[in-house]
């Protein structure tokens, strides 16, 4: 199979300093992507700004913000026969670059946010036969409820609803939890392992 993955974080550029971005690591798609290559599967990954090593089995392309990596998705996407949005891009983009970098005036100031292209939302309505697709979802509350919202409105396959906000797990995390839940209303528990043994675990479901 022709497989897309996606991890790390989207860096959005406030000035040529400083930019907006969270604590992806990286290592949730990184894991998902090795997962696939062990399988045999063609895999592309297109990675946001990280410190992990790409793996040498796996075509990656590396990317900074969320506008970037829905360009080089939208390449590679109508080809795919496995989807996975293990990245977390970001929702909201500074409304304006500053072209130098933004000096200390005021004692408080404000930076005008605007919403990024959601890439999944996009990939649900371009989906072509037989292709499947994965979300993620991290949440701090209501797991499923809000994970099953995007399951509907994202028009996914199956999607990962990973707890996050605690040390053990979600963001930068050696481990992670999840419930994997299936546009069929199947729902899957997998428990706190590693991110290696996790992504070994959604694959075999999902393809
Ligand atoms: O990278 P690690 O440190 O290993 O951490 C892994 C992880 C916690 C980042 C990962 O397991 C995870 O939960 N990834 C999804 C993070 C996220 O952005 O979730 P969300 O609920 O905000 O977004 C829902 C889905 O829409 C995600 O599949 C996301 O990739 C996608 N999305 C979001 C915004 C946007 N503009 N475009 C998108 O495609």
């Amino acid at each position: 199979m022709k497989v897309l993955i996606t991890a790390g974080p989207t860096r959005e550029k406030i000035d040529p300093v400083r930019f907006i971005s969270n604590y992806s690591s990286g290592k949730m798609g990184y894991a998902l992507a090795e997962a696939a290559s062990r399988k045999g599967h063609d895999v592309t990954l297109v990675s946001g700004p990280v410190s992990l090593v790409p793996p040498k089995s796996v075509k990656t392309v590396q990317v900074e913000s969320a506008a970037e990596m829905a360009r080089e998705i939208r390449r590679f996407a109508k080809s795919a026969d496995l989807i996975i949005m293990a990245a977390a891009v970001a929702d909201y983009t500074p409304a304006k670059f500053a072209k130098d970098k933004i000096k200390k005036k005021n004692p408080s100031m404000s930076i005008k946010l605007k919403k990024t292209e959601d890439i999944l939302a996009g990939l649900g309505k371009s989906k072509k036969k037989g292709q499947v697709l994965v979300g993620f979802a991290a949440e701090t509350s209501d797991l499923t409820t809000n994970a099953e919202s995007k399951l509907q409105k994202k028009n996914l396959d199956w999607i990962v609803a990973n707890e996050v906000g605690k040390k053990d797990r979600g963001f930068s995390s050696d481990n992670n939890a999840a419930t994997l839940i299936s546009r069929s209303g199947k729902s899957v528990k997998l428990p706190l392992q590693s991110k290696t043994s996790l992504a070994e675990k959604i694959l075999r479901f999902v393809s």
